[in-house]
């Protein structure tokens, strides 16, 4: 039986049984999602959204709904956060609701985990991308496609390229998949986008996307995130793609059949070419699947305890 978890702030939140036993359910729920739906009729959870979102948004809403939960969604704008209210007390206010799981995006480090820290009890919440800090459900989705697609994570040979040092994505997944006993990550960017700090421990990194692509079974792309860049150059698109993007001769690279991920959203023509994305190599519709089904899987774990 799966521990329950309190809160879904960042992977250090988890054990790393407990992401095995998450991705278990996910996958499970993958096999056959009748079984778990309307399973949490009547909980509620409110989306709190400070910065845009597609795929988070909707599949957090999307996975609750299937479990039979009432869905909320808030966003900063057009919410009293313009106004002038601050982030705590626009969360006091929808805590004082009663929802089960409040999901928070956030454009600062560290606002989901403090959030945690004042919750009530049976008030959890689910970071759905603080800053450059942590994507936690992202990368839950991410581990599940590469589970679905390899026998074990240890033979998978992963880059990860693009603009490191500003996504979250590749922070959480990086710390997700070194859990799991991934066998290689390889970082691959231009020098201004690679992160200098602890979260490349264990990777290697690459000063050409060639080179890294070279040999790999999984290459996962990372758009530059211009919304979180200040004081350095950012390359045009056409410049950037014929050094950083991922081409259809670029993936020739690498060994045969090897799966190409992206987080979304995508630039195309800039880190990925359509014929790339669209390809049959592309686990990228896969990955927005399985956000439901990796949302689903937490939320159950999440809201199994009675108060
Ligand atoms: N991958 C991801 O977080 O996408 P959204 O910004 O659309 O939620």
């Amino acid at each position: 039986m799966t521990k329950t978890l309190e809160h879904f702030t960042g992977i250090s939140d988890c054990s790393t049984e407990q992401l095995e036993q998450l991705l278990d359910l996910a996958l499970k729920i993958s096999q056959d999602i009748s079984t778990f739906e309307n399973t949490r009729t009547g909980r509620m959870l409110v989306n709190l959204f400070y910065e845009p979102s597609t795929r988070t948004r909707v599949s957090f809403e999307a996975a609750a709904k299937r479990l039979g939960m009432h869905v909320i969604n808030v966003s900063a704008i057009g919410s009293s956060v313009e106004k002038g209210e601050s982030l705590l007390d626009t969360f006091y206010t929808i805590q004082a609701m009663g929802p089960d799981c409040i999901v928070v995006r956030h454009p600062e480090e560290g606002n989901a985990k403090a959030l945690a820290e004042v919750a009530e009890p049976g008030v959890h919440v689910i970071n759905a991308g603080d800053g450059t800090a942590a994507h936690p459900s992202q990368a839950l989705l991410d581990a599940l496609t590469l589970k679905q697609n390899f026998k074990q994570f240890s033979e998978i040979r992963l880059v990860m390229a693009g603009d490191i040092r500003h996504s979250r994505v590749a922070r959480s997944a990086i710390k997700m998949l070194t859990k799991l006993g991934i066998g290689e990550i390889r970082l691959a960017g231009p020098a201004e986008f690679m992160p200098g700090e602890v979260t490349t421990a264990g990777t290697v990194i690459y000063d050409s996307l060639d080179e890294a692509v070279r040999g790999a079974n999984a290459i996962m792309m990372l758009r530059i995130q211009k919304e979180r860049i200040s004081g350095l150059h950012i390359p045009g698109g056409d410049e950037y793609h014929r050094e950083w993007g991922l081409s259809v001769n670029r993936l020739g690279l690498a060994s045969e059949g090897c799966f190409v991920l992206h987080p979304g959203p995508m630039n195309r023509g800039v880190e990925i070419a359509s014929e790339v994305a669209d390809s049959r190599q592309s686990l990228i519709r896969s990955q927005v699947r399985n956000g439901l089904y990796a949302r689903m899987a937490l939320l159950l774990n999440l809201t199994r305890a009675a108060y």
